[in-house]
């Protein structure tokens, strides 16, 4: 068997699930070379070299890739710092190891200005109605007020406030969850025109699915639909996170999606990628997952809420075990530009992940569902490994925002753990992620409760079938 060598920088679960997914290889043998934003109990028993770079500074991760140039056939990116950073541009040049990632150029997530201008080009249906507030348009706070709340007027109040660079998921604010009156969302909208633009952008009324894409550059292969849990708490109360845990269906689409909306996004998904390709001269510069698209569903068309440069975590862990095809064939297609087609398993997925009781916040707004007895970081994974016994390769263990020292793991401040159940219906994989959740000892980590709950999908259910009686 072939032995080939691959470098992943690893955030935390994402990147895992990627890991495991080249190790299930049947056609080559993998040494795993891994860049680690922590030392992740799962990469680094995988990999034959792993080093610790907390702030996956490019540099750092481009002097790894070099002092294994020789061993090295491919490097893997999931998480966007890296990418932003422009980690492909610099690895390509100083290695010549392929890197599948976008080129820094067209990692659009680093803007968020950067892709409402491009979509307005190619699909400006896609757009929800937005103004772009730059700071050095406007002479003092009593201009920009005015402005903003002559643009309120037109939105009747209706808005979400968008800060151009990302802030791990903390910079947007929404009219009605995160401010109830105008002073409050100036008063967000200051704390960052202060640093740089800021979008203010109609408010949309609908459901959301996560949409990705693996790309080779010229080729787009569309994965079927997710749905990410965004909010801290059940019922989506509580500020924005990460993510708290995900769905997949067993087919292509949503329990609250129709067929025809399902092909809406393929079509949208489509032409803003067609789109943006006919503009690149480079046809390798969209490799990896240059389109992760956050699409809300309105029961009369579709809006873009945003778009990220690379998979989505948890979203793309729904996805990767039940791909069918070997993960590392499906890479260097990405790297030669013959990926034609990934085949997937036909199967439902739930991700719950663990977080520590102050993730986000956490433990000021809901202190009753914290039990702050344990004190501990030490998380115990032990009893979630052991449903593997009765699940098989049924559920999986993602350590995640998680470091092991002299062989006992501690919870670090991000998500600690996922854990993903696999079956033949949404009910089934999430009895599976809800026992393996419950399964795991230590640490004060709690999760959601309601992810792919019967009642949660129901009421996204009624909630698209009102928005689509009102279209
Ligand atoms: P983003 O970081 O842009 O994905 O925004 C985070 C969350 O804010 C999204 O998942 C939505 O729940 C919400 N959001 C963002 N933009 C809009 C919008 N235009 N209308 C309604 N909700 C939005
Ligand atoms: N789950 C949201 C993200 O990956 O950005």
């Amino acid at each position: 068997m072939e032995k080939i060598g691959i470098l992943v920088v690893s955030y935390g679960a994402r990147e895992v699930a990627m890991v495991d997914a080249l190790l299930q290889s049947r056609n080559y043998q993998v040494e795993l070379y891994i860049a680690d934003k922590q030392r992740n109990p799962f990469n680094a028993e995988k990999a034959a070299k792993h080093v610790v770079i907390p702030n996956l500074d490019v540099e750092e991760i481009c002097k790894f890739a070099e002092s294994s140039k020789d061993k090295i056939d491919f490097v893997l990116v999931g998480s966007e710092k890296p990418i932003i950073e422009g980690i492909r541009d610099l690895v390509e040049k100083r290695t010549g190891l392929p890197v599948i990632c976008p080129k820094q150029e067209y990692a659009i997530e680093a803007s968020k200005i950067e892709q409402r201008l491009l979509f307005q080009e190619i699909a400006p249906e896609a757009n929800p109605r937005f103004k772009i507030f730059n700071p050095a348009d406007y002479k003092g706070e009593a201009e920009v007020k005015s402005a903003v709340y002559r643009w309120l007027d037109e939105l009747d109040n209706h808005a979400v406030v968008k800060p151009d660079k990302p802030a791990l998921g903390k910079g947007v604010g929404v009219w009605g969850d995160h401010f109830a009156t105008r002073e409050q969302l100036f008063e967000h909208f200051m704390s960052n025109f202060q640093y740089s633009s800021v979008i203010i952008e109609e408010k949309i009324d609908g459901e959301e699915s996560s949409f990705m894409a693996f790309c080779d550059g010229k080729h787009f292969i569309p994965l079927p639909d997710t749905r990410d849990y965004k909010r801290a708490f059940d019922d989506d109360k509580g500020p924005n996170t990460g993510g708290m845990g995900s769905y997949k269906d067993v087919g292509d689409t949503l329990p609250f999606l129709t067929a025809a909306e399902r092909e809406q996004e393929l079509a949208l998904a489509n032409k803003i990628f067609e789109g943006w390709k006919a503009k690149i001269k480079d046809d390798s510069a969209l490799r990896g997952v240059p389109l992760y698209l956050a699409f809300m569903h309105t029961g009369h068309g579709i809006k873009v809420l945003e778009n990220n440069s690379r998979p989505g975590d948890p979203e793309i862990i729904n996805l990767l075990p039940l791909i069918k095809d070997d993960f590392v064939d499906v890479c260097f297609k990405m790297i030669e530009g013959n990926l034609t087609s990934v085949a997937l398993e036909k199967a439902a997925t739930v991700l719950t992940y663990k977080v520590p009781s102050d993730y986000g916040g956490y433990a000021d707004v809901f202190p009753n569902q914290i039990d702050k007895s344990v004190v501990s970081t030490q998380v115990d994974l032990s009893k979630a490994y052991a449903l593997t016994k009765k699940y098989g390769n049924r559920i999986c263990i993602y350590p995640g925002s998680m470091e092991t020292r002299n062989g006992k793991n501690y919870a670090l401040k991000s998500r600690t753990v996922g854990v993903l159940g696999i079956g033949k219906s949404i009910e089934e994989a999430r009895e599976i992620s809800l026992e393996g959740a419950k399964a795991i000892r230590g640490g004060a980590l709690w999760n959601r409760t309601d992810v792919a709950s019967k009642q949660h999908i129901a009421k996204s259910v009624s909630h698209m079938d009102n928005l689509r009686r009102k279209a």
